[in-house]
């Protein structure tokens, strides 16, 4: 039986009342008409005269002979109303097995900006995603981050990212392991959107711009950020896995938050970068055989308790110097060795200045590039902290605005990002960035690259992104959790049954089954140019891919046949197209005494 709502109730108390008044009306008839024990003479007369009001005027009585049918008549209605109750089934015909069916244009029409084209994520060839904060109807807000799976080839880039890039609407932040990105849409960028164009180049370092830490390190707060990430993602799998590693992992994390503290307290601006934390590395000692040796950085870190007792640097240094010399000395290889990848020259050139100034993709149209190595990771824990820390110096800067957003919004395009590593705290980031107007496009190979970048996290964080987007692939496990989400859809089914001989029969019945909208092994087989969107509380597409050479500034683009970029001529580039939109060039005659 199912629940019985209020307004049922209201209705079977309404009847209850209503049969009691008509009851009333009749009693008083039937007594009038003094049939006696003529039952059915009594009823007719009542029934014959109940409208006629201006010989039997209408009025209540309240006597036993009365009121007892009365009160029987209601008792019907209650009895009836309770027959109904236990009977009522929650029917919901057509949908028992699942509801599930494919989107269609009118389902996505109240998601998209139709009044700027520009402003909207693309999904596919027919689904886009405004970008405005607050919809005209609240019911359509959807939070702007995007999780896209598709396999090795299926078209990550040429059908998500290209095409996003090709929108500029927003600063970008982009994941391009093959550099890929930037030379197709870096000249787009710059000449067509007036971008700044940045560039962190972790596979050929002396074509990036320069990333320094220090500068984005306003508070202590942001000193355990660099060293916690700078720990996790130099940490290896096998030593996070055993937990008698933890002591030295901690021992470890003192020593270089006492090391970034006093760099960042003591050092002049131009010598705030990881080289400082190296050379303090090089005058540290500890000795097995003399507890007691005093090593110059214990007498740098004494002088400084002198100077600011109790101050973070001091603490933690203090905090290290617990450990007996034999321990410290292991502290210190350990140290060492992890701090290894920025003792090599390219690293500590790359870090010694910024130029990437994070901050500004906030306040004005920049594309920042983050080209990590594909086959080897041992620099990209660099990209996972220039990630918290340009979240962080961000977030600031959204909240001291009036509205609290970002002046520019910034969209984070992340292809292939489980390459980079684990961005601490990324489901965090990804549940507030919303408010402040930075978003996400989180491009992934297979849900279980997902599930390796953060293994307690994933569902989190694949949760917070109110679109999904399958661009096809052969995982198994991806293909079942699509599938699951696509959904059921109720179909009908026809069984015939027949019995041969002298009694033969054919029989014939109908019912309804559940089945997947798409069942996994027909998602291993989506056609090439097809894909799957999925947006949170509408019913999934399945639509063809964006067509790249559709976009109106495909032409921009290398491949619609413009030049590839180059770093070495990136400044030419808004110059040169001033003088390509300029029709005459006046020279004019200096006077020679100015
Ligand atoms: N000019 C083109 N016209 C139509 N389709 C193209 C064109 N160039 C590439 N493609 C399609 O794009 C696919 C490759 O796209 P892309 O490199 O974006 O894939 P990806 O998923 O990013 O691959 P990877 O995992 O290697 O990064 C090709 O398989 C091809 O189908
Ligand atoms: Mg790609």
């Amino acid at each position: 039986m199912r629940q019985v709502k209020k307004s049922e109730i209201i209705v079977m108390v309404v009847l209850m009342l209503l049969s009691m008044v008509l009851m009333n009306r009749l009693a008083q008839l039937y007594i009038l008409s003094n049939c006696g024990q003529n039952f059915t003479n009594g009823i007719l007369f009542a029934f014959d005269k109940f409208f006629h009001f201006d010989v039997y005027a209408f009025k209540l009585v309240f006597n036993s002979n009365v009121m007892f049918p009365c009160i029987m008549a209601a008792v019907a209605v209650l009895l009836a109303f309770m027959y109904y109750f236990s009977t009522k089934k929650n029917f919901m015909y057509g949908k028992e097995h699942g509801s599930a069916r494919w989107g269609t244009k009118k389902d996505i029409a109240p998601f998209i900006d139709k009044k700027n084209p520009d402003n909207n994520i693309i999904l596919s060839a027919t689904e886009r995603l405004s970008l405005a904060p607050k919809m005209p109807n609240p019911l359509h807000n959807r939070n702007k981050n995007v999780v896209v799976i598709g396999g090795s080839g299926k078209g990550k880039s040429r059908f998500i990212a290209k095409p996003n890039l090709c929108q500029l609407n927003t600063s970008f932040v982009v994941t391009d392991p093959k550099g890929e990105l930037l030379a197709e849409c870096g000249n787009m960028l710059a000449v067509q959107g007036g971008y700044k164009i940045k560039i962190l180049n972790l596979e050929e370092m002396a074509q990036s711009d320069k990333f320094n830490f220090f500068p984005y390190i306003k508070s202590e707060k942001e000193i355990l950020i660099v060293v916690d990430n700078l720990i996790a993602n130099t940490s290896s799998a096998e030593a996070e896995a055993h937990s008698g590693d933890d002591f030295w992992v901690k021992s470890e994390r003192a020593l270089l938050t006492a090391l970034f503290a006093y760099v960042n307290s003591e050092c002049r601006n131009d010598e705030k970068n990881i080289s400082s934390i190296l050379d303090l590395m090089s005058v540290a000692a500890a000795r097995e055989d003399d507890e007691d040796f005093v090593s110059p950085l214990d007498i740098m870190f004494q002088e400084l308790e002198k100077k600011e007792p109790g101050c973070l640097a001091c603490y933690m240094y203090n905090t290290f110097k617990l450990a007996s010399g034999k321990t410290a000395k292991s502290i210190l290889v350990s140290l060492g060795v992890r701090l290894a990848p920025f003792a090599i020259n390219e690293v500590r050139e790359l870090m010694s200045d910024d130029e990437l100034d994070l901050t500004s993709l906030g306040t004005e149209k920049t594309a920042l590039f983050l080209i990590v190595p594909e086959t080897y990771t041992t620099f990209n824990f660099i990209v996972c902290i220039l990630y918290q820390l340009l979240l962080e110096r961000l977030y600031d800067l959204a909240k001291k605005q009036r509205n609290r957003r970002l002046p520019i919004p910034v969209q984070i395009i992340g292809d292939e990002i489980a390459n980079i590593g684990q961005i601490p705290n990324l489901q965090r980031y990804i549940s507030t960035m919303r408010s402040y107007g930075i978003s996400i496009i989180l491009i992934f190979q297979t849900l279980t690259q997902v599930e390796a970048m953060d293994k307690q996290n994933w569902k989190t964080i694949v949760g917070n992104c109110d679109t999904f987007v399958y661009l096809g692939g052969k995982e198994q496990s991806t293909n079942e959790y699509v599938s699951k989400s696509v959904g059921k859809m109720t179909i009908d089914q026809r069984q015939t049954n027949e019995t041969k001989g002298s009694h033969g029969s054919y029989g014939m019945q109908d019912s309804t089954l559940g089945r997947d909208l798409l069942d996994p092994s027909e998602m291993e087989k989506i056609p090439g140019d097809k894909c799957i969107v999925m947006l949170s509380g509408v019913e999934p597409f399945q639509s063809k891919k964006y067509p790249l050479e559709k976009h109106p500034r495909y032409q921009y683009l290398a491949d619609g046949g413009a030049e590839l970029f180059s770093f070495e001529r990136r400044n030419e580039l808004v110059l040169e197209d001033f003088f390509d939109n300029t029709e005459q060039v006046v020279s004019i005659q200096l006077d020679e005494s100015v």
